[in-house]
């Protein structure tokens, strides 16, 4: 049976590379898209989900929701356009842009629709997820479980030494999800930051026609990634990676352990993700405890990656 997925994204190149796995492949069922700011504005980040829809079949649409424009720290938010490109779309810009109606509760409907059976996948700015948790936590709860791309832990970040940038921009948000969150897991630059697809493997996928977007996208995304470190192999596909991790569990390495997020605004650590893995610690009962991946098989990635986006059986 197809995985039913709400996803909420911030749209930009690596979250449509998520959307363009999601709709060649046979394994997932997208029932909607929250559109959120982050990568690019709110608004613009509805408009490209509306040009993304052109490329997909019309068996496969869903509806788009319109998200977060802000973060809850109330600051103004930082667009990425060097790594994004304006619209996320790296150098296109779409010649028609969609109308951005108001229409945020229908995430409502849709929990409710496929109560118990829904799976939730966050790969941006987590604004929209935790105002589900603060308006409606009766219904978050008969979400079946939970996946979100965010978080360093105790690795590098990418956007200050220490943090992520879902974490990061809107540190309140990703606290009220680790903190009201139930059957949550994790994905963090841990793990996505290896997540490579390579020049090589961009060209072969394209080589293949089942879709002409990537390429464009990825050579953008890369140049920005190679220009930053020369030693890079290719385009680390952070939210793709996290919207297979549903389907292939198996692929990942989990710890089951306690997340805190640092919400002190401007300070050197805002947005850490900061967990404890001292072997000999004792969590007391009780503790909400959440599921991170610290590792993967690249291999597995891989031919599950290509297998889809070329149309051809890669193992
Ligand atoms: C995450 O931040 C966003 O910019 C990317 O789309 C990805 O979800 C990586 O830190
Ligand atoms: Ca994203």
């Amino acid at each position: 049976m197809k995985k039913k997925i709400l996803l909420f994204a911030d749209v930009g190149i690596d979250d449509i590379v998520a959307l363009i796995y999601a709709y060649l492949s046979d394994d997932i069922e997208l029932v909607g898209v929250v559109a959120d700011y982050g990568n690019v504005p709110r608004e613009r980040a509805i408009q490209t989900a509306n040009y993304l829809m052109t490329y997909v079949p019309e068996e496969k649409r869903f509806p788009i929701i319109g998200g977060a424009q802000i973060p809850m720290t109330a600051e103004e938010p930082t667009f990425y356009p060097e790594i994004h490109g304006e619209y996320g779309l790296g150098p296109i810009i779409p010649e028609v842009l969609s109308d951005t109606t108001e229409n945020f509760f229908e995430i409502v409907n849709i929990i409710k629709q496929y109560d118990g059976e829904l799976t939730v996948v966050s790969i941006g700015r987590l604004t929209s997820l935790a105002s589900m948790y603060l308006l409606y936590p009766d219904l978050m709860d008969s979400v079946k479980d939970i996946y979100v791309m965010g978080g360093a832990f105790w690795v590098p970040g990418n956007v200050t030494a220490v943090s992520e940038a879902n974490f990061y921009s809107d540190p309140i948000a990703a606290r009220i999800v680790m903190n009201y969150a139930n059957n949550l897991t994790i994905i963090p630059l841990n793990v996505t930051d290896f997540a490579i697809v390579t020049p090589q493997m961009v060209d072969y996928i394209d080589s293949k026609g089942k879709t002409e977007l990537l390429k464009p996208l990825l050579d953008y995304y890369y140049a920005y990634y190679k220009e930053r470190n020369p030693e890079i192999q290719g385009s680390p596909v952070h939210d793709a990676i996290t919207l297979m991790a549903p389907l292939y569990e198996d692929m990942f390495t989990f710890k089951e352990l306690q997340v805190y997020i640092e919400t002190t605004e401007g300070h050197v650590n805002q947005g850490q993700s900061i967990t404890d893995i001292r072997p000999y610690i004792k969590f007391e009962n009780g503790v909400r405890k959440h599921r991170i991946a610290f590792g993967f098989d690249y291999k597995t990635f891989y031919n599950r990656f290509m297998t889809v986006m070329t149309g051809e059986a890669f193992d």
